[in-house]
């Protein structure tokens, strides 16, 4: 398993993260495999549990399952009511990131929040906060210092293959602002309606790593579209 600085040495740079909700569930290894030689340095998981968000995936034994099969950082996101449980179960099983939506009901207070995410930190996993399209940047600002990463979603949560909230967009620049005003070394996530075009919007905005299901699983350019993520940065230094 990666170590903290490891993980974070990843996050330095864009990051491309293929959504395993819009893979084959029949061969999970070969599609993550497929992502990795494909040129992902992450593989993002949906953990979804039927109460936060109308869908319903998949828990941490497939996670711990499927561990052993690849060394590609593991980027977990818990769409879930109670994340202060499942959230170490998730680490145990193999999680090397893990982030949580400020929104879950078991974030019942401040101090919850912060006990989690450092709990979790003590593990040596790369911790995050999500907020909902709904949600202002804000209610993650009391504990952007504790983040490794924070994730804007860019659609509505539960389901791949939505279209992207370009209203986002000022979110995203908010929080980017804020990392920078603090000087934190946090990374900007962005997920939802992610393709060849959302991407540069949400680059230009301050987000790093890009979470994309529909856009790249199943696609036989796949290796084509990632590597067009990593071109944002090599554009903009020259
Ligand atoms: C939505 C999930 C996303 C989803 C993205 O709740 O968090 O990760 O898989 O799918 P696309 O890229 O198809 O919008
Ligand atoms: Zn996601």
């Amino acid at each position: 398993m990666k170590t903290l600085r490891e993980i974070k040495e990843v996050l330095k740079g864009i990051c491309v993260s293929p959504s395993l909700l819009s893979c084959d569930f029949s061969k999970w290894a070969e599609e993550i495999a497929s992502a990795k030689a494909a040129g992902a340095n992450l593989i993002h998981w949906d953990i979804m549990d039927a109460h936060f968000v109308p869908n319903l995936t998949f828990g941490h034994p497939v996670v711990k399952k499927l561990r052993p099969h690849s060394d590609l950082v593991f980027d977990v996101h818990l769409m879930i009511d109670d994340p202060v449980t499942y959230a170490p179960k998730f680490r145990e099983a193999g999680a090397d990131i893990i982030t949580m939506h400020i929104e879950s009901p078991a974030f019942k207070d401040a101090k919850t929040v912060t006990d989690t995410l450092t709990g979790l930190k003590n593990t040596g996993c790369a911790v995050g906060l999500v907020v909902k399209p709904k949600t202002p940047a804000e209610a993650i600002f009391p504990y952007i210092d504790l983040c490794d990463i924070v994730l804007v979603m860019t659609v509505e949560p539960g389901f791949g293959g939505q279209s992207f909230m370009a209203d986002m967009l000022p979110k995203i620049e908010s929080i980017k602002s804020e990392i920078e005003k603090r000087g934190l070394d946090c990374a900007l996530e962005v997920d939802g309606g992610v393709d060849g075009e959302t991407k540069d919007l949400c680059f230009k905005a301050g987000a790093t790593a890009f979470v994309a299901g529909s856009y790249l699983f199943g696609k036989p350019d796949m290796a084509e579209r990632i590597k067009a993520f990593y071109a944002m940065e090599k554009k903009q230094n020259g």
